[in-house]
This record gives structure tokens, sequence and C-alpha cells, in this order.
């Protein structure tokens, strides 16, 4: 645990908006952790928080299993905020009332004050009613002593609530979330005004402090860790780097299913970042592993086991190491302890799962605490080139769940020509700096085409663009028609085996980004 002096604990009731809150608070300055709502007394007393905000959730207060919280943490003498959920629970802890609603109130909703006050400190200048966003069928009938009512809505009465004289409020409405305006004031308000936190929480300090536990528990020990060029695992190995130096060293194994030039560029960039790098070409063997493997489990099962199998080899071939270096990244922590538990397995990922173990190695995840864009933060920190900073996520079995079917050297070769095409268009217009990922997929189908006075049958190319701020859930990119119509005429035209190309608009959920 980080030891910034300020720091904020959120219980989560399981709300899809609880990482916002996180994310919020974080973008304030403060640090904060989330942990799931049944979190004992104990370990809050340990994380010792300036604040609690208790998150929202889908369950009704009233339900005879409802998720719910000690109620001590409203006698400690903390400042805690109620947010939905959470606001009903304090409220209904507390003595009052809820109840179902006569009418859901879900989306845009207008607030208006029922008077001024530290939550609400410098918003009375502006409109007497704010837009907020709200996500409710329960509502509070009955106040509990003690509170009042400090705004309402149109169908909410308490849209939020504050006591008298200890530090407990609660708002019905979301102020995490981007359409309630006036949000981001309310969360520093509390933070500030309410719980005193002071500011301390910048990847400046972050960094400090990273390297030096990583100083104190490696000491003289030898370090792992496995670079894919990705933002994360980059990031991990400088920080480390920065800590130890040449005691780690970076293992990257090229599986022959990147994009490109990626494996030399890649290998460019970690040289010139000073980084001790391992590199092993193995394309030969994956390619041999994967041949006439088509079901997408089973490739990423192979791609994973070979991967094991060859990071094995090499550490071995060190020698004497203790510790392995990991970019895991707070969501994935969060979702592990989640409130809804761990999030069920759609499509099995490929990282070192397993070696720790087998090989006795201790992990070491210096990024554990950090939100992606909070790891950018770091990358720039740490003098990380701005080209790998915003470099697109890429998944761990590479092309070889881009292409549809065999993986074989042909189709890698197409591939990777139509994939080029469109990274450099898109940067070429902006729009890969406003997407989350883009890239080609090569599938299984041939098509009926033209070309001079030629009949051609051929391979089909499918491009897919997507915003999303987690990968969780992600929609199909709004690209301007003449962007595609670039990238589609260049890859017919210069992409020999291609005839068509189709553009991917489904969003995520149903469909998934990558296509296998
Ligand atoms: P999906 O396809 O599940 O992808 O919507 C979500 C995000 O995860 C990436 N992805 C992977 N990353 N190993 C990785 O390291 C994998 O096996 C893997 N599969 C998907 C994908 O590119 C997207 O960013």
């Amino acid at each position: 645990m980080t030891n910034v002096k300020n720091r904020v604990l959120i219980l989560d009731f399981g709300s899809q908006t609880t990482q916002l809150i996180a994310r919020r608070v974080r973008e304030a300055g403060v640090y904060c952790e989330m942990h799931p709502f049944n979190l004992s007394l104990e370990r809050i007393r340990a994380i010792s928080p300036k604040a609690i905000i208790l998150s929202g959730g889908p369950a009704s207060v009233y339900d005879p299993d409802a998720p719910s919280v000690n109620k001590a943490i409203f006698r400690m003498g903390l400042p805690v905020l109620g947010i939905c959920y959470g606001m009903q629970l304090m409220a209904q802890s507390m003595g009052g009332q809820v109840e179902k609603g006569v009418r859901r109130e879900y989306g845009h909703a207008r607030l208006y004050f029922a008077e001024s006050n530290e939550l609400f400190y410098g918003l009375a200048v502006k409109p007497a009613s704010h837009q907020v966003w709200m996500s409710h069928g329960d509502r509070i009938e009955v106040l509990p002593t003690g509170f009042k009512a400090i705004a309402w809505s149109e169908n909410t009465p308490a849209a939020a609530m504050r006591h008298e004289s200890l530090p407990l409020f609660g708002v019905q409405f979301h102020p995490e979330v981007v359409h309630t305006e006036i949000g981001m004031d309310i969360l520093k308000n509390f933070l500030f005004r309410i719980a005193g936190c002071v500011p301390d929480w910048d990847m400046h300090s972050f960094v400090d402090t990273a390297v030096r536990e990583i100083q104190e528990r490696v000491g003289q020990e030898r370090v792992i860790c496995a670079l894919s060029g990705g933002v994360d695992s980059t990031v991990t190995a400088l920080l480390i780097n920065k800590a130890i130096g040449h005691q780690l060293t970076s293992i990257f194994v090229n599986n022959g299913l990147l994009r490109k030039n990626e494996a030399e560029t890649v290998l460019a960039f970690l040289k010139a970042l000073n980084l001790n790098v391992r590199y092993v070409n193995a394309s030969e063997r994956f390619l041999a592993k994967l041949a006439g493997v088509v079901e997408p489990e089973k490739k990423r099962r192979i791609i994973g086991e070979e991967f094991i199998h060859i990071f094995e080899e090499e550490a071995n071939a060190l020698g004497d190491v203790h510790y392995l270096a990991q970019g895991t990244l707070y969501p994935d922590v969060i979702e592990s302890v989640s409130f809804k538990g761990p999030s069920a397995v759609i499509k099995s990922h490929h990282n070192v799962g397993g070696l720790p173990e087998r090989m006795k190695l201790k992990l070491i995840e210096p990024l554990r605490e950090l939100f992606k864009d909070e790891v950018r933060g770091v990358a720039k920190e740490l003098g990380m080139p701005e080209e790998l900073i915003h470099r697109h996520p890429f998944p761990g079995p590479g092309l070889a769940i881009r292409i549809l079917g065999d993986v074989t050297r042909e189709r890698l070769e197409i591939l990777r020509e139509a994939d080029a095409i469109v990274l450099e268009e898109m940067k070429k217009s902006g729009w890969y700096y406003q997407v989350w990922q883009a890239f080609a997929v090569l599938l299984p189908i041939k098509t009926v085409g033209v070309m001079g006075d030629e009949r051609t049958y051929e391979n089909v190319v499918a491009l897919r663009a997507v915003t999303s701020l987690d990968a969780m859930t992600a929609d199909w990119a709004k690209l301007p028609y003449d962007l595609l119509g670039t990238i589609s005429n260049r890859i017919i035209n210069e992409v020999r085996g291609v005839n068509r190309v189709c553009y991917d608009i489904s969003s995520k959920p149903p469909a998934t980004i990558e296509w296998e």
C-alpha cells in the first residue's frame, strides 16, 4: 500500500460505476482504494482512510440478503458519502425508511438545491437547477433522525441529504459520471472541504515511492520480466530498472505473430531506454506448433504454453533469479476481489500464469495500484517516448487470433501488410489517438471480385476500430467515410490476395473486441 497520507476508502456494492468513482477521486489527486462492501472494521482501520465512499449497487436495501455494512462506520467520526444505493443504505442503517419509488428515475434529471452547504460549496453561483444522472427504482421515504434533505428532483424529495452534526452525506444521483455536470465539484468538496484531504497523489511521487519500495524489497536479488513492448510491461521494467538497474533482465520473445516490423521497432525502443533485454526469436517454434490449428481457444492455449516453456528456458539459463515482475494493473486486482467476484472467463488471456509457482519465483507488481491513464503518467515521468506511451493494446496471442482459421506464413504476410496500412492511415488522420484499438482481421473466406478485366477470387479483410475506456465495454468507432475509403482502397490495391474490405460495426457486448 502506498505511503501517501491522504487515503480514501471506497466500499463497493456492485455498481457498474464504482471504478469510475475511484478514477475521479484519483484525478482529484487523492489516493483511494476500492474494496468489497463487507471489508472488516479491522481492515478499514488498518487502511486508515480520511473518508469513506459507499458506492451504488443493483440491490434494494430492504431485500432480506441485501449487502450491508457494519453500522459502526457511521460512528467512527469519519466523513462518509453514500452514492445511490450507498445513500439509501446510510439512510436505512440510521433509522430511515427506503421504499420502492412510484416511478423509476433513470438517466438525466434536474436537481434543485434546498440549501447551500459544504457539499455544494461554490455551486450556488451556477444555475438554480443542475443536470445530474440518476439510476434508481427505490427512494428514501423517511429520513433518519438528524438528517435533512438538501436537494430534490422531480421524482425524489430527498435527492441528497446530510446529517446535522456528523460528517455524513448522501446523494441519490451519480457524481462520478460525466453527465452529472457538477459531479467533480461535489466530489472535490467532499474530499477537500469535508474530509480535509490534501492532494498528494501524483505520478512523480508515485515513482519515488515505488523505486524505494522495490529497492528495499529486492535487495541484491535478481529479477526477470517478460516484455511485450506494450505500455504496461515496459513501464514495469523501466520502474524496476530505475530502482535496481541491471539486476533486472527483461525477456522479449518474438512469437512470430507480431505486426509488421514490430520486433525491430520494439527492440530499438527498449535498447534506447537502456534496458537489459534478452531477445528470443522463437517464430519457428510457435508457427510449427500452430500448424493446422483453427480453434481459437486451442490457438491461445498453444501460444500460452509455448511462451511459458521458452520463458522458463531463458530464466533457467540466467541462473539465480528470485523475482518475476508483472505489469498487473488495478482493474485486474479489483476484478479478482470485487463484489461480483471474478468475472467469467470469456477468452483465456495469455500471461505467465502458473510460472511463479513452478519456478518458485516471487511476484513483483509495481503497477498494481494504478489505472491505465496513471500508467501513462508514470511512462511520461520515466521518459518513455510518446509513440510508445500511446500504443494501442496488442493481445499476447498476436495476429494468430486475428487470422481466422489456419495461421500460415502466407496469411500472416497478408494480414501484416493490411494491418500496417490501417495503422498508417489512422495515424496520419489523427484517429489513432482517439480510439482504443484499430486493426485488421483476415477472414477465412474468399469472395469474387473483378480487377481490370479479370475475375478474382480472393481474401476478405475486416477492419476493427473501437472506442473504450477499459476494454470491458466498447463501441465501434464512427470513423469518417473518407478515411474508411482510403484504407479500403489502399488495402485492395496494395495487398496482394485481398479483393474486399468490410468494416465491423459491432459493439462489446455482445461482440468482443478481438474476433477470436
Ligand atoms: P476482447 O476481445 O476480450 O478483448 O474484447 C479485450 C481486450 O483484451 C485484449 N486481449 C488480450 N490481451 N492477451 C492479452 O494480453 C490476450 O489473450 C488477449 N485477448 C484479448 C484485446 O486486444 C482488447 O484490448
